[in-house]
């Protein structure tokens, strides 16, 4: 089911603070930021040969990764994503087998403009799962 790794997130207090480390100081190459309200974040993505990091930063009071930061005020690995070619296939198969899917269970739109799923943390060994339909 799980195909490429798509990417892996990391939540940050300052974007443009992290952008900057990522272009200046790491010599990547850095998208611009990009704000998805649905998600209540704000992303850069750095863009490597194999795959990219995306850089959160929190937008608006209900923003998700709020809480994250509380907790991680230097910022940290948020969660990973990972590719699948059918995304309502993917999730009845993880209901099915007990996994929990966050929100209502249907897919939103996400940063690259495909669907995407978000699995409980507590399901995958700690690790807040992202699957996106490509
Ligand atoms: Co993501």
């Amino acid at each position: 089911m799980l195909e490429r790794l798509n990417h892996v997130a990391i939540a940050v207090p300052d974007l443009d603070s992290a952008a900057s480390t990522y272009r200046d100081t790491l010599g990547a190459e850095v998208s611009k930021p990009q704000a998805l309200p649905e998600h209540g974040v704000t992303v850069v993505f750095v863009e490597l040969a194999n795959t990219k990091i995306e850089l959160l930063e929190p937008l608006g009071e209900e923003s998700p990764i709020r809480a994250f930061l509380e907790k991680s005020p230097s910022g940290g690995i948020h969660h990973i994503c990972y590719e699948v070619s059918d995304i309502i296939a993917a999730r009845d198969h993880l209901t099915a087998s007990g996994a929990r899917v966050l929100g209502n269970g249907e897919p939103k739109t996400g940063a690259h403009g495909k669907p995407v799923l978000f699995l409980h943390p507590k399901d995958f060994d700690g690790t807040l799962v992202e699957l996106e339909e490509c």
